[in-house]
């Protein structure tokens, strides 16, 4: 029989608002507190959400002993609060990006381990309908052996009304290595392993740019290769190297967030923000007419997604929606004591690949 969790969160600022109406209404949790530095914030998130308000952790953690903790504050924060959470006891799930290196972050798994509790990250567009769709294209072999994943964002973070933009009221990850790229590296680099299947790219190449210059911004577009391996060569074998390209730009428009897969047999695509499937793959009646099958195939396809999506812009289907599922089955698998869907390593595999990745960007940048 799965157990019920009880749930505190920490931070009641804009990603709880995610959170919090899953936490208010899953039959596996229940939802006992809310803690930010704002007692007004704190009250009104549990009076829509439930669950008692505090302004202080200490007490909250002593008073209500959660199972797990919720921890949703700015990135600097991440730390102390993972740390106190695990040492009362309770599971952690932190937003990314957990920590601002990966040796942060394997020292916090490490109290995680030491505890006998899981600490997990948020790795929640791993979770959405059309990333799981390219993983299951890829785990039926239907693009054969992956060769490249192209993984794209294109956000507009230096424009006026941009949460980063304002120089008055700096956002708190600019003080992280990567400044403000570190917002989104853990998603891209995450995404990356997860459709790779590549724990650790032997070369990597980067460089982080500040094309918009000033001081606020230290970072606002990223260019890297990731290459899986470095000294294997011959005929194609488990062993052939898989090349990764990460992108990262506030300087084209419109948004998007596109993911490609390139295997030894076909490649299938999509866009996170704007869904939608496209792959190309042998179709019936010969190397002639596949161009022509996969077009229409995708052609339809487009079309449905323009309709699918619609409707999902009027229910309200987020990009935000792999986090629910993802949610879901992390407090099945707590409840079941079973290991939750992102693992420790899943973890430390990330934030080892966005290490490599600012080591190297910046490395270019000093050059
Ligand atoms: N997974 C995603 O797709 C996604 C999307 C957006 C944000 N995030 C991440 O979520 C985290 C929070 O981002 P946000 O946009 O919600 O920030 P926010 O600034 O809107 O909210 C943060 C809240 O934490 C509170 N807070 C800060 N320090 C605290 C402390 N020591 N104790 C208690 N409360 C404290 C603040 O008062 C604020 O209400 C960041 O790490 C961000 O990168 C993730």
């Amino acid at each position: 029989m799965a157990k019920t969790l009880r749930t505190a969160v920490i931070g009641a600022g804009a990603i709880s608002l995610e959170h919090l109406p899953f936490l208010s209404t899953s039959h596996r949790c229940e939802l006992a507190a809310i803690v930010d530095l704002s007692p007004v914030s704190a009250e009104i998130a549990t009076r829509k959400f439930g669950g008692v308000p505090y302004t202080d952790v200490d007490e909250m953690l002593d008073r209500e002993r959660p199972d797990i903790v919720h921890v949703l504050t700015p990135p600097h924060t991440h730390g102390f609060l993972v740390s106190k959470s695990l040492a009362a006891g309770a599971h952690v799930l932190c937003e990314k990006p957990m920590s601002p290196t990966a040796e942060e972050a394997e020292k916090l798994l490490a109290e995680a381990a030491a505890a006998g509790r899981h600490l997990i990250e948020n790795h929640n567009y791993r979770f959405n309908d059309e990333v799981l769709a390219l993983r299951e294209i890829i785990d039926e072999g239907r693009i054969g052996a992956v060769r490249e994943v192209d993984i794209r964002m294109a956000l507009p973070i230096r424009d006026a009304g941009s949460r980063f933009a304002d120089a008055n009221l700096p956002n708190a990850i600019h003080s992280m290595p990567a400044g403000v790229l570190h917002d989104f590296i853990t998603h891209l680099s995450y995404l990356m392993i997860d459709l790779a299947g590549v724990r650790h790219f032997e070369r990597v190449i980067a460089a982080m740019s500040n094309h918009g210059g000033g001081d606020l911004f230290t970072f606002d577009d990223l260019d890297a290769l990731l290459i899986s391996r470095a000294d294997v060569a011959g005929p194609e074998t488990d062993e052939t190297p898989v090349h990764g390209r990460i992108r990262f730009s506030c300087r084209t428009s419109p948004d998007l967030f596109s993911l490609t897969v390139r295997g030894a047999d076909g490649e299938a695509s999509t866009d996170i923000f704007h869904p939608h499937l496209d792959v190309v793959i042998d179709r019936p009646g010969g190397p002639q007419l596949t161009p022509i099958v996969n077009h229409l195939v995708n052609g339809v396809g487009l079309a449905r997604s323009g309709a699918r999506n619609f409707g999902r812009k009027l229910l309200q289907h987020t990009p935000y929606h792999g986090l629910v599922r993802f949610l879901d089955q992390t407090y099945t698998a707590l409840g079941a004591d079973l290991e939750p869907p992102v693992t420790a390593d899943d973890v430390l595999s990330a934030a080892r690949l966005v290490d490599a990745i600012v080591a190297a960007g910046t490395r270019e940048e000093r050059s």
